[in-house]
C-alpha cells in the first residue's frame, strides 16, 4: 500500500457526524466477549483435509492445517455435521447425536481437535441438527414400531396410514410397522422430531400440544446433546434449520420461545458458548436467545444479490455496477436496527448450500474488494473454506449425498500444486468429489507466495479487523453513501474514539461521491487499500476510487 502524500495526511479531512449520533453499542449483556472479535471459518470436514489417504476429509486433517488456519487469523471454526449418519444428506441425516462418524474419526479425535485449536487461539463450532435426524437413527427405529414405547411420540406421525394429505404438512407414508404416516423435515429420510404443535388442529388429536410429553423429551434430548458437546468442549452450535421446530407456528413465536429458554439455560451454565441459527429472520432469531443469525440466500433479495446472480439481474459486486448496494441495504438496514445490541447479524461467505462461489468469476482485485465489504462490516462475519482462495464451484457435477445442485460448492480444498491440489492421498477416482480441474485452480501455496492474492488480502483484513475495536462487531455502522445504481458504497464505523470509513467500488470505472456535509476537521490515516482517495474541494469532501478498488481509513484527531 502506498502511503498517503504527506500533504494529504496532513490535510484536513471531513467526515459527517449526525447531530443524533448514536453512542457506541455495548456488548450485549450475557453475549460471550469472544464474538467482539470473532472470524469464523466454515469447514465441510468430508472436503478440508484427507489425513489417511481414503478419499475423505477427516478431524485429523483439520488439526493439521490449524497453522494454516493461525495464519489466516480466523478465531472460530464452525464444522458442518460430522456425526454417524448414513450421509443421505451429507451428515444432515444425524444417526447418532454423540458419536463423531468413524469416516471423520473419533470423539477423541473432536477433543483433540478442540484443544489444539484452543491452543492457536480458534474455538471450534458444531452443527447441531435440531429439526429431525436420519430415519436410521435409534429413535426413529422405536418410534415406527407397533409396540408404545419411549420413543413412539419422538416423531410426528398421523393416526391412520390411509390418511395421505394434511393441510401444511408433507407426510411420508407406508413403511413403518406402526399404522401411520410420519411428517418429514426435509428429505424423506429425515423425519421431523417432534417438538409440538403451536396450533394443534383439534380434529386431528395426533398434532400434540408442545407441553405434551413426547415434545417435553425431545426437547430434554436436545439439551443433554448440546450439554454433552459442550461438555467436550464445543464453543457452540449452529443450528440448522432453526425456524422449524414447532410446527403450525405461522409467526414462529412458539420456536422462538423454545431457543429463547435453551438461550436462559446457556446464560446460566455456559455463558461462554454461543449459537448461530439458520434461520435469516434475525429479528426474529436474535431477540429470542440467537448470539448470531445468518443471511442467506432464501429469505428476502438483499443478500442473494451480494455476490450471485438472481435471475436477470447481475451480482451487486460485479464489475459492471449494474447492480448497487442499496438492493442490498434495503433489507439489511432494518435488520440491523431491529437487531442492534441485542444480537449479530452474521454476513457468509457462502455456504455448503450456496452456488455459485464467490470465487467463480471474480479475480483477485475482485475478492479482495469483497472480502473488504464482508470483514469492514458489523455483526460477524463468516468465511467459508476456499472462499479466501478465491476456490471456485464445479458445473455440472451428479449429485453426492444429496448436494443435488449444492453439489459443486462441496469440491476439495485446493492446498498446493501437488496431486489432487494436496487435498488427499488417494487416487484422483477415490476421492469424495472431484478436485477443480482448471489449469489456473487456486490453491494455498501459491497464494501465500503471492503478495496480491485474494488470500494475502483476506489475511490482512482479518488483521486489520482484529485490530481496529471500531471494525469489530459491534463497532456503529453508519452509511454514508449509498445510492440507487451508483457506486461507491462509504460507510463509517466507530467505537469509543475510534471512526473508520471505509469505501468500496467493485466496478471497473473510477467512481467519485461527495460525502455529506463536512463537520469537524480532521486528517485520515491510511489503513488498507487504495490510498489518496479523499480529497477537499471548497467546502465539500469528495473519495474517488479506482476500478475494483477499496480504501480503509482511520479519522485521526
Ligand atoms: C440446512 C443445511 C442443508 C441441509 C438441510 C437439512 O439447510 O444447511 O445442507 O440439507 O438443512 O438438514
Ligand atoms: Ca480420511
Amino acid at each position: 500500500m502506498r502511503p498517503l502524500l504527506p500533504s494529504l495526511l496532513m490535510a484536513l479531512s471531513t467526515l459527517l457526524l449526525p447531530a443524533d449520533e448514536p453512542a457506541a453499542t455495548a456488548t450485549p449483556a450475557h453475549t460471550p466477549a469472544w464474538l467482539e472479535n470473532a472470524v469464523f471459518y466454515q469447514i465441510y470436514p468430508q472436503t478440508y483435509r484427507d489425513s489417511n489417504g481414503d478419499g475423505i476429509g477427516d478431524l485429523r486433517g483439520i488439526i493439521e492445517k490449524l497453522p494454516y488456519l493461525h495464519e489466516l487469523g480466523v478465531t472460530a471454526l464452525w464444522l458442518s455435521p460430522c456425526y454417524d449418519s448414513p450421509f443421505g444428506d451429507a451428515g444432515y441425516d444425524v444417526a447418532d447425536f454423540y458419536k463423531v462418524a468413524p469416516r471423520y474419526g473419533t470423539n477423541d479425535d473432536l477433543r483433540a481437535l478442540f484443544a489444539e485449536a484452543k491452543k492457536v487461539g480458534i474455538r471450534v463450532m458444531l452443527d447441531l441438527v435440531a429439526g429431525h435426524t436420519s430415519n436410521q437413527c435409534e429413535w426413529f427405529r422405536q418410534s415406527q414400531r407397533h409396540e408404545r414405547n419411549p420413543y413412539t411420540d419422538w416423531y410426528i406421525w398421523n393416526d391412520n396410514v390411509w390418511d395421505w394429505f394434511t393441510p401444511g404438512l408433507q407426510l411420508v407414508v407406508g413403511g413403518a410397522e406402526r399404522a401411520a404416516n410420519y411428517v418429514p423435515n426435509f428429505f424423506h429420510f429425515q423425519p421431523a422430531l417432534n417438538y409440538g404443535f403451536a396450533q394443534p388442529d383439534p380434529k386431528a388429536p395426533w398434532q400434540q400440544p408442545i407441553t405434551a410429553p413426547g415434545p417435553q423429551a425431545v426437547r430434554a434430548e436436545l439439551k443433554k446433546i448440546m450439554r454433552f458437546w459442550f461438555d467436550l468442549g464445543a464453543a457452540g452450535f449452529r443450528v440448522d434449520m432453526a425456524g422449524s421446530l414447532v410446527k403450525n407456528d405461522p409467526d414462529g413465536k412458539a420456536t422462538a420461545a423454545l431457543w429463547a429458554e435453551f438461550r436462559a439455560w446457556m446464560n446460566t451454565e455456559y455463558p461462554d458458548r454461543a449459537m448461530v441459527s439458520e434461520w435469516s429472520q434475525p429479528q426474529i432469531a436474535i431477540p429470542n436467545g440467537f448470539h448470531m443469525d445468518f443471511l442467506l440466500p432464501f429469505a428476502k433479495p438483499g443478500y442473494k444479490a451480494l455476490f450471485r446472480p438472481d435471475g436477470a439481474a447481475v451480482p451487486i459486486f460485479d464489475r459492471s455496477g449494474k447492480n448497487s448496494i442499496r438492493t442490498f441495504l434495503d433489507e439489511f438496514e432494518p435488520l440491523y436496527t431491529a437487531t442492534r445490541g441485542q444480537g449479530f447479524i452474521a454476513i457468509p461467505s457462502g455456504n455448503h448450500d450456496t452456488v455459485p462461489r464467490l470465487g467463480n468469476g471474480r479475480d483477485p482485485r475482485d475478492l479482495a474488494v469483497a472480502m473488504a465489504f464482508l470483514l469492514t462490516m458489523p455483526g460477524v462475519p463468516f468465511i467459508y473454506y476456499g472462499d479466501e482462495l478465491g476456490l471456485r464451484a464445479l458445473d455440472g457435477l451428479p449429485s453426492k449425498e444429496g448436494g443435488y445442485g449444492r453439489t459443486g460448492c462441496r469440491t476439495p480444498m485446493q492446498w498446493d500444486a501437488s496431486a489432487n491440489a494436496g487435498f488427499s492421498t488417494a487416487s484422483a477416482a477415490a476421492l469424495y468429489l472431484p478436485v477443480d480441474p482448471a489449469a489456473d485452480r487456486p490453491n494455498v501455496a501459491a497464494e501465500l507466495a503471492y503478495p496480491d492474492s485474494a488470500l494475502r488480502a483476506t489475511q490482512q483484513l482479518i488483521a486489520l479487523r482484529k485490530a481496529h475495536p471500531s471494525l469489530a462487531a459491534s463497532g456503529d455502522f453508519q452509511v454514508l453513501v449509498a445510492e440507487k445504481d451508483r457506486w461507491p458504497f462509504v460507510f463509517r464505523r466507530a467505537k469509543g474514539d475510534e471512526v473508520i470509513v471505509v469505501a468500496l467500488n467493485p466496478t471497473d470505472q473510477a467512481v467519485t461521491a461527495t460525502l455529506p456535509a463536512a463537520v469537524v476537521a480532521q486528517s485520515l490515516v491510511p489503513l488498507a487499500g487504495t490510498s489518496d482517495t479523499f480529497r477537499r474541494e471548497g467546502d465539500t469532501w469528495l473519495v474517488t476510487l479506482p476500478p475494483v478498488s477499496y480504501t480503509v481509513v482511520r479519522v485521526a484527531e
